[in-house]
């Protein structure tokens, strides 16, 4: 009878193949022979055998056995890896064993047994099978990727009417193209999802039908939690046919995710979608889930949490996706403080806690996910400050019907579209001025907001301005006293210091007094300058060499006069010491100092002696007219910025008056300073026009 059905079926299932439920498979056209069967034990077991005891290797076979007493397959089973096909339905056999061995079975027939379990090690070696029937057994348990796996290509499964408590959907779902898939008629209440795969969103799983009528489902399936990360893309990952008919599925919070799908996925996933109709809650018994759609009345798909799932006992919580919202309604209570807990959700809570007995506004954790809230008609006392800056998402606040005797200051900057504050009674003086300013500002309608004040009973709070502004002017006036005497002191010292900070050397050149010079150097001048710019080298040699020595100046000329074997930067600091006046030519190519540490450390030198000693002078010639924002030095640019610098844009030669007049001449040491006398004798006695004898034929 049986056998019948399925070889009827498996016509059907060729059939399929062009359909567009999927069905992709081709079989081994051959003709297989027939094999027999022999118990060995009262309990089942049987040996299996061929009609004249002999068999070809490349021989295929089938076994068919219907309607009889066997406990197990047949012992030797595996001596005939060439099996296509075996039928033992209306048997009693309770496990399936070890078959890893039939490769090339194609087709397994174990209806009307008596299995308990099937383990992911059950089929998973037999890659060609393609139908497989272990319905009407007392299947319990199935292990994950049981039925299902990477290396299965089960198109037809057949395990309707067993005992299956739950489902995974590692077992359901399959990769490309099958035929039917049917677990109607067990026990099913949810789909688990135990090894928490994710569905990769490359593979396209289906199409295929999969039949799981007839279970005592509790809730719609939450696809999200069964692998799918996204649910907008349920209708391209999934190409499946569900059946759900006859499951009592309740319209709730976990289906309306679903149903705001486009149709035309909800259509292709849910075959019968046109005939579904809720079994619960009481309120959507027996109505047609499509019509509910079509009639927008999404938000009636919620779920009400009870204490177990963390609402309070006294309030009453609903979840409602369709608004993204959670509801907490506890209004009328009796409470006397808030709930320390609220169940767990993604979306923001609406909290109705007005007509309670609420003293203190605590800021418990969940108000940051708070987005309305009704705290109207209690006995608020106090509102901490913590407890407004946690309510940083608030849209709507009421907190009417209330006497509140201290509102913090930061209520102001709370982002809430509206702010209900009818018949709030504050306690008011000069400290909450502001909230006459807060309700004007922000239009919050302030005609019955009232004030408890000291001197004046209870006021309107928009009064509350003229009738204080006098009491707390006082206080404004010290404060004004106290701002002008900041600002003066910060005048008074905050300007020089920042004059000095960023002024400092323009200061110092402005402040330093000039000594008259005097002669008590070995040099008059120091002469700094790049001696690889040629165009200075050039003027120098031909113009202002010759010019100076006129005056008998003694010259110092870095790279002329320097000894033979002393390093650099000891030859400057001894030479700057002996001598009078620094001169410099700054040219563009003398700042760009990097790589020229020589001008670099004469300049440190001759700076600070300029600043210890006030007979000496720094000269400074502006040989390329540069302006101030080009000099990046510090000092150089203070020396241009204050005008000591002597422009040299025109080279004309009236200019060298100027420089001469700059460096001017050396007084012998007059009576002012007489420690210094005997030096200075000394130092007189030196030969003087030793070194500009020798320039002219040195210069390069
Ligand atoms: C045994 O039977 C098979 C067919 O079932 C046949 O092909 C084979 O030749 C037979 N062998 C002998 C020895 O008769
Ligand atoms: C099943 O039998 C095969 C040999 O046919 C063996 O390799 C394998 O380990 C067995 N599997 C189990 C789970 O015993
Ligand atoms: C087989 O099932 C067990 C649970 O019974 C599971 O831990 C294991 O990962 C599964 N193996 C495969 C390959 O899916
Ligand atoms: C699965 O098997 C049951 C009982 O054997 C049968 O009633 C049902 O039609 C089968 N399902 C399909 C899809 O063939
Ligand atoms: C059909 O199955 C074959 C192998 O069984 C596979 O190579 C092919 O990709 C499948 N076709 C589709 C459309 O999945
Ligand atoms: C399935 O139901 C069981 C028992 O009701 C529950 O423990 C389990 O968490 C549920 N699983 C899912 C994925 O809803
Ligand atoms: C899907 O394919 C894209 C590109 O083809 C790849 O970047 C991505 O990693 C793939 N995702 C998975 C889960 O394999
Ligand atoms: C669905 O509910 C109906 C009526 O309440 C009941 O007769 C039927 O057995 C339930 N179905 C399941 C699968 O629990
Ligand atoms: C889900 O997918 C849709 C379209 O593919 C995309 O617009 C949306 O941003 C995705 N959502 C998330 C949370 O990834
Ligand atoms: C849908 O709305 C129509 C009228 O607006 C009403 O007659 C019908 O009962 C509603 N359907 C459901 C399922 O509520
Ligand atoms: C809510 O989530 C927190 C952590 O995110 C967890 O500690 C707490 O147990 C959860 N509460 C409920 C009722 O699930
Ligand atoms: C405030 O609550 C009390 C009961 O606690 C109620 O009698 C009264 O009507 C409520 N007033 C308003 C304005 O809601």
């Amino acid at each position: 009878m049986g056998h019948a059905t399925f070889e009827l079926f498996s016509i059907m299932m060729l059939s399929m193949v062009s359909s567009n439920l999927g069905c992709n498979y081709t079989r081994i056209a051959v003709l297989p022979s027939d094999l027999f069967l022999e118990y060995t034990t009262v309990d089942g077991a049987t040996y299996a055998l061929t009609s004249n005891n002999t068999f070809q290797s490349e021989e295929y076979f089938r076994l068919v056995h219907n309607n009889g007493v066997m406990g197990y397959m047949p012992t030797n089973i595996c001596n005939f890896p060439n099996i296509i096909k075996i039928d033992l339905s209306y048997n009693r056999i309770r496990y399936v064993g070890n078959i890893s061995c039939l490769v090339n079975l194609e087709e397994l027939y174990l209806t009307q047994n008596s299995l308990t379990t099937i383990d992911n090690k059950t089929f998973s070696q037999l890659k060609k099978l393609l139908f497989l029937d272990i319905s009407v057994n007392k299947i319990k348990h199935l292990d994950p990727f049981a039925l299902a796996a990477s290396n299965l290509n089960i198109q037809y499964l057949n395990a309707s009417y067993n005992q299956l408590t739950s489902l995974d959907i590692t077992n359901i779902i399959m990769s490309g193209p099958f035929c039917e898939r049917d677990f109607s008629h067990n026990t099913i209440k949810n789909l688990t999802n135990v090894l928490d795969i994710l569905l990769n969103v490359n593979v396209t799983y289906g199409p295929g039908m999969v039949y799981m009528s007839n279970n005592p489902f509790e809730k719609w399936p939450d696809f999200r939690k069964l692998g799918v990360q996204n649910l907008t893309m349920l209708g391209t990952l999934l190409e499946f046919g569900f059946d759900f008919r006859g499951c009592n599925i309740s319209c709730d919070c976990d289906m309306e995710p679903f149903l705001e799908l486009a149709e035309e996925v909800i259509k292709k996933i849910w075959r019968d979608y046109f005939e579904v109709e809720c079994s619960r809650p009481p309120n959507l018994e027996g109505k047609l889930i499509p019509d509910l759609v079509k009639n927008k009345s999404l938000d009636l798909f919620v779920c009400t949490k009870d204490v177990e799932e963390g609402c309070p006992v006294e309030c009453i919580c609903v979840e409602q996706p369709s608004k993204s919202r959670f509801l907490v309604d506890c209004k009328g209570k009796d409470l006397s403080e808030w709930p320390r807990y609220l169940p767990n959700t993604s979306f923001v809570y609406e909290l109705n806690m007005c007509d309670n007995k609420i003293t203190i506004l605590d800021p418990r954790y969940y108000l940051e996910k708070v987005s309305v809230l009704n705290a109207a008609n209690n006995s608020f006392q106090r509102i901490e400050d913590q407890t407004i800056e946690r309510l940083n998402n608030v849209k709507n606040l009421s907190l009417s019907y209330n006497t509140i005797y201290y509102l913090p200051k930061n209520i102001q900057y709370l982002p809430s579209q509206s702010i209900d504050l009818r018949n709030v009674v504050l306690f008011c003086d000069c400290d909450t001025f502001w909230v006459s300013d807060w309700l004007d500002v922000r239009h919050i309608s302030s005609d019955s907001i009232f004030c408890n004040t000291e001197h004046h009973g209870r006021i309107e709070a928009i009064h509350l301005k003229d009738l204080l502004s006098h009491e707390c002017q006082k206080l404004d006036l010290t404060s004004t006293i106290i701002c002008i005497a900041l600002a003066t002191a910060i005048i008074l010292f905050g300007l020089p210091s920042f004059l000095i900070y960023n002024f400092k050397y323009e200061l110092m050149i402005l402040f330093r007094r000039q000594d008259p010079s005097i002669c008590e150097y070995d040099y008059d001048i120091y002469l700094s300058l790049d001696e690889e710019n040629d165009t200075v080298c050039v003027w120098i040699r031909q113009v202002l060499l010759p010019y100076l020595q006129n005056f008998g100046y003694r010259i110092y000329l870095p790279l002329r006069d320097c000894l033979p074997g002393k390093i650099a930067e000891e030859e400057a600091r001894d030479i700057l010491r002996k001598t009078r006046c620094f001169l410099v030519i700054l040219s563009e190519s003398y700042l760009q100092q990097d790589g020229r540490p020589r001008t670099e450390i004469e300049w440190k030198y001759a700076w600070d002696m300029y600043f210890k000693d006030r007979h000496r002078k720094i000269v400074m010639i502006n040989f390329d007219f540069l302006p101030t924002k080009l000099v990046q030095q510090r000092q150089i640019k203070a020396f241009v910025r204050v005008g000591k610098a002597l422009d040299f844009g025109n080279r004309d030669g009236n200019h060298l008056d100027n420089v001469q007049r700059a460096i001017g001449s050396c007084k012998k040491r007059s009576t002012y300073d007489k420690n210094r006398k005997s030096l200075f004798n000394i130092r007189m006695l030196k030969p003087r026009n030793k070194v500009t004898f020798e320039l002219q034929n040195s210069m390069p």
